[in-house]
């Protein structure tokens, strides 16, 4: 018999996990801002259930375990969804695979074909084709009730807004994933990096955030990706599994998972999931296992769902790869924009497929709330093997002989007082002349993404600024060979190759320009729109608060940000020397040779999904030109709703109509 003190110790502990799940759903859900990995999550989620199992009249009616996820939040409209997005049962092991295999061939009677996926680490999408048209994209919310995200789904360049076929169902419902491929996260985060804001720690966090913004402009600018991996409704398809059902949905050009395998027999699915945990490394994307599902549709609705997850499916979960190694020390760097960044110094150690020694720690709130000491013992994973990051401190392994780290008042390069403005999450070194924002700028203005001066990285830059042969990028353009022969190790080769890059560098375009001199907050598509309106780098730094404010597309924290940049008297003189030294200011990238190049446009009523000016711009952007009356020579006409007579007068020339949909499958969707 158990004690009345051991009952009473497991409903204590029971309340406990409850509150603590309920905190972390929020988190997760709700803020996108969770606190704890996966796997702990799942340790907590585990703990629970089992101890619901062995004391059931302490189970909570409205516990975590009967549940999924949390409540959508009130940013967006709500979408009740036609049946509950539920979540997946997890087994960590063969055996409870093999125990989940029991299951359902005892259910079933038969032993059932299996199909096998990778399980994508992102955000669960309701997606709704009318008559072949996407017309909506939920976001799962508490599973009953999610977000309507129509407009952000319409960003999404691997879903096309209508399907490819000429009889299309009537109704079309479909779940998916919504996740960031490892390549865009690596160049969104740099992008973020470039303009001076915050990173995201991985993939799951960047889309979660793009899913979720009420601007549909911030989402474009997040390459968000899906893979649809459930069928709802397919009315009049007849699909009789799963496994046909993909391949359907792949003929009418829907993404489905390229690695999803169908498994005769359960050793086959299990070679499955070693083979998907032997290559997790190198996939494209992040996983955190493999879901296995019976593959007979007809089967799957006989094994029906308990009140959180199917019967039919199991998610087999991978660990993230962990590992402890020593906190040696916490060292602060000060990037471009003089951010002040604390990150770990590791005893190198080998995980997720790479050896680790350095890890970021974001900033200083970062390293309070994981509670992280010079000297401790730390568990490293390397986060959907993107980025590595500190999970946290070892507790057990503290021998008192740690200490705590204290963000430094002063810049570790130049020594100058760190200040934080009121609006900025980080300290940043004021000091635009500190050698380390020196040193990134120029690092940056070389970047591919900017004026792309290849042979000159951070390591001969350093040298260039350690000689004083160069004080900023403008003297870039003023080296000479022999000034370059005076650098260790520069052979003749090496300097003509230099030089030639960087006479190579004096006529890219503005918009490369632009974005190497690095102003806060002006990224490549705020350049780009600047450099096409103001047409050369004079004009913008004439241009008054009100004209750069006037600019489509710009804003006005990015026009008050290039105002004040070009009143400094460094950005002046930097000015100045890329004029003498032959960089041409004012080469403005053509927009011809797009796919459209040689088609007339003319664009009549009002377009949901964008402004006029807009629509002309991505027409133009890809080749296209757009006027302002139909004739013999117009290709397209574009009709929103309310058309003027154009459309009349288009009939009846006999030109071609396209609406708003038609319209935004030419130019690749509402980016
Ligand atoms: S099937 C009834 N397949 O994992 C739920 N889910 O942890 C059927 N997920 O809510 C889902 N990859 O959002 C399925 N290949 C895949 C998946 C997948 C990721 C997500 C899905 C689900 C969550 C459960």
């Amino acid at each position: 018999m158990r004690g009345a003190k051991s009952e009473e110790a497991a409903k204590r502990r029971i309340d406990e996990l409850v509150r603590e799940i309920r905190r972390h759903d929020h988190l997760y859900h709700s803020l996108d801002q969770p606190e704890i990995s996966d796997d702990e999550y799942d340790r907590l989620f585990r703990e629970l259930k089992a101890l619901e199992a062995a004391h059931p009249e302490a189970r909570h009616a409205d516990s975590p375990t009967q549940k999924v996820g949390a409540r959508a939040s009130e940013l967006f409209a709500p979408v009740r969804h036609s049946s509950r997005l539920l979540s997946l049962d997890n087994v960590f092991d063969d055996a409870s695979l093999d125990d989940w295999f029991d299951r359902v061939r005892r259910g079933l009677g038969r032993e059932p074909t299996l199909v096998c996926e990778p399980k994508i680490d992102g955000l669960s999408l309701a997606v709704v084709y009318e008559h072949g048209r996407l017309s909506r994209g939920a976001t799962r919310g508490d599973g009953e009730v999610g977000e309507d995200v129509t407009q952000n789904v319409l960003t999404l360049r691997s879903l096309p807004h209508r399907l490819r076929t000429t009889s299309p169902p009537a109704w079309l419902e479909v779940r998916g994933e919504v996740f960031l491929f490892k390549r865009d996260f690596r160049e969104l985060n740099e992008r973020l990096d470039e303009a001076g804001k915050p990173t995201f720690a991985n993939p799951r966090n960047a889309a979660a955030g793009a899913l979720r913004q009420k601007d549909a402009n911030i989402t474009r600018e997040r390459p968000l990706d899906i893979y649809l991996h459930g069928l709802v409704k397919a009315d009049g398809l007849g699909f009789k599994t799963y496994s046909e059902a993909l391949a359907g949905l792949a003929e009418l050009g829907l993404p489905v998972h390229p690695r999803a395998k169908r498994a005769q027999t359960l050793d086959e699915a299990k070679a499955f999931v070693r083979q998907i945990q032997a290559e997790r490394h190198d996939l494209d994307h992040e996983i955190d296992g493999v879901v296995i599902k019976v593959d007979d549709l007809g089967a799957q609705q006989e094994l029906g769902a308990t009140a959180k997850a199917p019967r039919w499916a199991v998610a087999f979960k991978l660990p993230s790869e962990q590992r402890t190694t020593t906190l040696r020390d916490i060292m602060v760097s000060i990037g471009r924009t003089g951010a002040a960044t604390p990150f770990a110094m590791l005893e190198p150690v080998f995980v997720g497929g790479v050896t680790v020694s350095t890890a970021t720690l974001h900033n200083e709130h970062e390293v309070a709330r994981k509670d992280l000491r010079i000297g401790d013992t730390v568990i490293v994973q390397r986060a959907g093997d993107v980025i590595p990051e500190v999970v946290g401190p070892v507790l057990e392994r503290r021998t008192g002989h740690e200490h705590v780290f204290v963000m430094p008042d002063d810049c570790p390069v130049c020594g100058a007082r760190l200040e934080r403005h009121e609006d900025d999450a980080v300290r940043r070194c004021p000091n635009l002349s500190c050698p380390a924002q020196t040193l990134g700028s120029i690092f940056h203005f070389c970047s591919r993404g900017a004026m792309n001066i290849e042979h000159l990285g951070e390591v001969r830059a350093q040298q260039l600024l350690d000689r004083k042969l160069i004080e900023d990028a403008g003297d870039i353009f003023h080296l000479t060979a022999a000034a370059l022969a005076t650098l260790p190790q520069f052979k003749e080769k090496s300097i003509d190759n230099l030089l030639k890059a960087i006479d190579g560098a004096r006529d890219r375009p503005l918009d490369k320009l632009l974005v190497g001199l690095g102003v806060r907050h002006v990224g490549p598509s705020a350049a780009q729109a600047l450099a096409r309106h103001f047409g050369s780098l004079d004009k913008i730094a004439e241009a008054s608060l009100d004209e750069l404010a006037s600019v489509e597309g710009l804003g006005d924290v990015i026009a008050e940000a290039v105002h004040v940049y070009f009143r400094r008297e460094s950005s002046e003189r930097l000015i100045d020397k890329l004029r003498r030294g032959g960089v041409k200011l004012d080469v403005v990238a053509k927009r011809s040779g797009g796919p459209l190049t040689g088609k007339t446009f003319v664009i009549t009523g009002t377009l949901s999904s964008m402004s006029r000016e807009k629509a002309q711009e991505r027409l133009e952007a890809l080749g296209g030109k757009v006027t302002s009356s139909v004739s013999k020579s117009t290709s397209y006409v574009v009709v929103g709703a309310e058309p003027g007579s154009k459309l009349e007068k288009a009939q009846k020339a006999g030109v071609a109509i396209l609406d708003e949909a038609g319209f935004l499958e030419l130019v690749g969707g509402n980016e």
